[in-house]
């Protein structure tokens, strides 16, 4: 059954947890959605962990298009998010809502996502009044990692935490169906969690949290740029494909790949009017 934003406002009624992970292309987001993902993420950290950038900062539309498009096609019961690539909404409402309608139209997207609080509201009302939904995205946001200067768990001081609140509940007003916390204290999360009607999906903020994401490549074990402290690995996928990288080399090299069984034949009285 496909999974809308009814399904994440019914599951947090009902204190089912929500479990989501970013995909970018059509064959892992196709294993996602049959192992029964709840929904998927075509995050901006595709910037990270598929375009090789340092941070998300140089992520185009472009890229969220094709790639938020490839996922829809895999994705058959997953929600499907695509994030709001930095400076797509925050010029102005106007491009907020030029640019989620793409996301739909051309990336197939079920619901955008953006970061921000307060200052975005006005935003996240005008996309969600066009009948895109939205998710909204607090704590360590990383399109602002030049403001932050740094990755850092968010909201560590009384005001710190009590703007998280705050810009919690202001996403939920404007209209917001979800909200990402990243990186912010797990007792904080929780508060959170409980002062809203909306789900919260935490990465980095706690089992008190109403779902979870993680970026797929951390949790498999496949990107060793960095590993931040909340991420489990749940396979050691980096490694199985390493290694069958080398023993194809080595096969290749030592002409035991390919074998008979992968080949094509010919017939041997074709082959003998060549000669
Ligand atoms: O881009 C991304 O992957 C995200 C998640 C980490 C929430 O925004
Ligand atoms: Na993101």
């Amino acid at each position: 059954m496909k999974n809308t934003v009814q399904t994440f406002k019914e599951a947090k009624k009902n204190h089912m947890k929500l479990a989501m992970l970013t995909a970018y292309d059509y064959s892992t987001a196709k294993l996602q959605d049959e192992a029964g993902i709840h929904g998927i993420l075509v995050g901006d950290s595709l910037g990270n962990v598929i375009l090789g950038y340092e941070d998300t900062i140089s992520v185009t539309m472009e890229d969220m298009i094709h790639h938020g498009a490839a996922v829809a096609r895999g994705a058959k019961n997953a929600l499907v998010v695509v994030d709001m690539p930095f400076m797509s909404y925050q010029t102005s409402v106007y491009d907020a809502v030029v640019n989620a309608g793409r996301l739909m139209k051309e990336g197939r997207a079920n619901a955008v996502k953006l970061e921000g609080g307060v200052s975005v509201c006005p935003q996240i009302k005008a996309i969600t009044d066009a009948g895109i939904p939205v998710m909204a995205h607090l704590g360590l946001t990383p399109q602002s990692i030049n403001a932050f200067g740094g990755f850092k768990v968010q909201g560590k001081n009384e005001a710190a935490a009590r703007k998280l609140i705050d810009d919690a509940k202001a996403v939920e007003e404007a209209g917001a169906f979800a909200l990402v916390l990243e990186c912010v204290p797990a007792k904080l999360a929780k508060i959170i969690s409980e002062q809203l009607t909306i789900p919260t999906i935490g990465i980095g903020a706690g089992a008190g949290c109403d779902g979870q994401i993680l970026v797929y490549q951390d949790m498999l074990g496949m990107f060793s740029d960095y590993t931040p402290k909340f991420v489990k690995r749940f396979a050691e996928v980096g490694s199985v494909m390493k290694e069958a990288f080398a023993n194809y080399i080595k096969e290749v090299q030592a002409e035991t790949y390919p074998a008979e069984e992968h080949t094509f034949k010919i017939d041997d009285e074709v082959l003998g009017k060549l000669y």
